[in-house]
């Protein structure tokens, strides 16, 4: 029910460079991967709590902090811009199961007056989601929501649960798509790397970075 900014200064630097049109195919799928890591963690720092556990060294017995939830992590991966953001999530949840979803703007359709695209969604994998979950859907672009609300439609209706978290992440997102998220499903938590100025005619997100699918596979 909030938009929380990861502020991580590494964050930040990497999304400047994904910003940067002379960053090349391969170096900006790898920011994608960084960022998406770095995202994690920043996930893990923030919002998952820890216990103390003892644990034996080569040396002697101590204490230490173990993070909680690690084993109830779900990860959706909204194809196809979102493939190389959540290579490096997994690398923050390691364990995490994971769902595809392949859900598309009708580009030739247009933006309505509402400023929604119709979204065609073709492929639905999801792992079953508990309530012990936190639930995390990645889509490095969040520009008027059109397609996060059609993603988060199929994980919901998927699953009885109230999962613990339900967290929607992206690297750039747009003011619209941040309202029209949070005003259809108040019960997810909107985690963005930057709030960009506004949608163009087109809905792509300006200052943005492009297109993330095309950037990170043509
Ligand atoms: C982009 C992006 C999001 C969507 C965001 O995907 O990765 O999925 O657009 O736009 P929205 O918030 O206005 O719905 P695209 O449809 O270009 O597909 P792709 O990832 O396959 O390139």
């Amino acid at each position: 029910d909030d938009a929380y900014l990861i502020t991580h200064a590494l964050a930040k630097d990497t999304l400047l460079r994904l910003r940067d049109v002379e960053t090349e195919q391969v170096a900006f799928r790898k920011g994608l991967v960084k960022l998406g890591r770095i995202c994690g963690y920043e996930i893990i720092d923030g919002v998952m709590e820890t216990e103390y556990v003892t644990v034996q060294t080569p040396l002697t017995e101590t204490t230490g902090e173990r993070v909680k939830g690690l084993d109830d992590v779900v990860i959706i991966n909204v194809l196809r811009a979102a493939t190389p953001f959540v290579e490096g999530l997994l690398k923050a949840f390691p364990r995490a199961k994971q769902g595809v979803i392949s859900a598309g703007r009708d580009e030739d359709a247009g933006m309505d007056e509402e400023g929604e695209f119709p979204i065609t969604v073709d492929y639905v994998k999801l792992p079953e989601i508990t309530e012990k979950d936190t639930v995390i859907v990645a889509d490095p672009m969040l520009a008027t929501g059109s397609t996060m609300c059609a993603v988060l439609d199929h994980v919901l209706e998927s699953t009885e649960a109230d999962p613990t978290d339900l967290f929607v992440l992206s690297a750039v997102s747009a003011p619209d798509g941040l309202l029209r998220v949070d005003g259809q499903f108040p019960e997810a938590d909107l985690l963005t790397v930057s709030i960009d100025d506004h949608l163009d005619d087109d809905g792509y997100i300006v200052p943005g970075l492009g297109d993330a699918g095309d950037r990170a596979f043509r």
